[in-house]
Order: structure tokens, then sequence, then C-alpha cells
């Protein structure tokens, strides 16, 4: 099925070193029409580096993360401004690793998006719930809380800007991935919950986009592709190969 605005994004996390991208590019072979926007979050020194291999392709260039204040005296930070400056188009914020190990809450999720769209760039904002939240009946309200992060931006169009990505902790990198049924009833809610948060999104007719994340790979795109709710991927593991990236590219 193809759709209008559907993103496929490539979160490389701590992964490849310089001479690494040769051999990626090397065997990276794209379908042709790829029916997706697609863009690769690489570590922050090789943003620049990889920028003339996506420009080749018409891919777009995502950071995985950025500081909370624009600039100063912030040793080891990096403001989503210089990523403006350089060419990033996005920014993935909230992903569960950073939540997980760098205590990353709504409170500051907040002051980086804020940031990020003070910078222009989009935000692709993660949420998820861990197995024990699933198991304890707080799915909903898990998402809920950190939606909340948005609400701020209520009157600043956030929506044209924003990218959202329902990645379930237990399902990232652990190669069990969620259910279509799963998926769906997320997507569901999360696209209800958006609307909620900003019903002028319907009316403008181009719907904030929802993604899947967690262990995507070249078997199972397709079949969560065919959910009419979800609007593309954020991939992991899957987008280190690229052989199987190449394939999930193909998804329409
Ligand atoms: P995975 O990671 O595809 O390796 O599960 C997804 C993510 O963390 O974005």
């Amino acid at each position: 099925m193809s759709k209008k605005n559907s993103h496929i994004i490539a979160n490389w996390k701590m992964n490849f070193v310089l001479n690494d991208l040769q051999t990626f590019f090397g065997e990276f072979n794209p379908p042709k029409n790829i029916q997706h926007q697609v863009s690769i979050a690489p570590q922050f020194p090789l943003l620049t580096t990889i920028k003339p291999y996506l420009d080749k392709f018409n891919f777009s260039l995502a950071a995985q993360n950025c500081c909370f204040e624009s600039k100063g005296a912030f040793t080891g930070e990096t403001s989503a401004q210089v990523l403006n400056s350089i060419g990033v188009k996005q920014v993935i914020l909230g992903h569960s690793e950073r939540r997980q190990y760098f205590q990353e809450d709504e409170t500051l999720l907040e002051k980086k998006i804020s940031q990020a769209l003070d910078a222009n760039l989009e935000i692709i904002y993660c949420v998820g719930e861990t197995l024990q939240q699933r198991q304890d009946g707080e799915l909903h309200a898990t998402l809920l809380k950190q939606l909340k992060a948005l609400q701020a931006f209520k009157t600043k169009n956030l929506w044209k800007n924003l990218i959202v990505a329902y990645e379930p902790v237990w399902a990232i990198g652990t190669g069990q991935v969620a259910t279509l049924e799963q998926v769906q009833e997320v997507h569901s809610f999360l696209q209800h919950s958006i609307l909620q948060l900003y019903p002028e999104s319907e009316a403008g007719g181009s719907s904030v986009a929802i993604l899947y994340g967690g262990s995507v790979n070249a078997t199972n795109a397709q079949s969560l592709f065919d959910l009419p709710s979800v609007s593309g991927f954020l991939v992991g593991g899957a987008s280190l190969k690229p052989k199987d990236f190449c394939i999930i590219l193909s998804v329409q």
C-alpha cells in the first residue's frame, strides 16, 4: 500500500567507525523509486562525513540527540543549532536508551524539543512501554505521560515538524517484534491522542506520521507496513546491514 508522508529512519546508535562507512556504502544498493523519506542517524562525528553519501540518494541527515540549551558552557554537549548548521534535518528525542541510561524525562525532553524547534529541526519523538508496564496494565498511561512533553508546544505548530515513533522497550534490539495486533492497537491510540493534542493537524490534511520501531527487519517490515496506521520505521540493528536495510526500504 503506497502511503504519503512515510519515513524510514536508520538509527545507527553507537556503531560504525569512520572506516566502516566505505564498506557500508560499498554494499548499499537501494531500490530505485523509494516511496519513503529516508534518513540516517550516525554518531555525531560521522554526520558531516556521511552527508555526501546521503545526498547522492536524496536521503536526509538525522542526529541521535541534542542539548537542552542553545549554547554556552555545556562541555561535551551538541546544540540543535550546530546540527542545523551542518545540514542535519531531524533529531531523535526521547529514545528509550536515553530515558534509561541518561535519565531523560519529560521535563528535560520538553527543553530539548524546544531547542530542536527553534533550530528548525524535525523531531522524531520516541515513546514506548517496558514489558513490566505492559504487564501491569500501564501501557496507555505510560504513553500519555511520555506524550506530555509535547503539550507545551500546542501554539507553536509542533505537529508540522513532528514524527512520533512507537518503540516498545521490550522489542528494541531483542528480536522480539510486537505483534501486528499490538502495533495496530497502540498506533490507533497514539493517533487519537495526538489528534486530541493537535486537532488542527487533521484539518491540515497531513497528520503526524507514527512510525514503528523495535526489531524491524527484512522479513517483518512489509507486514508491519501493511498496517494502515504505520507510517514507516525507526530501524536499529537491521539498518547496519546494507542488504537488509535495502529490503526494508523497498516496502510499499
Ligand atoms: P532495533 O532498534 O531495530 O535494533 O530493535 C530500534 C531502535 O532502538 O530505534
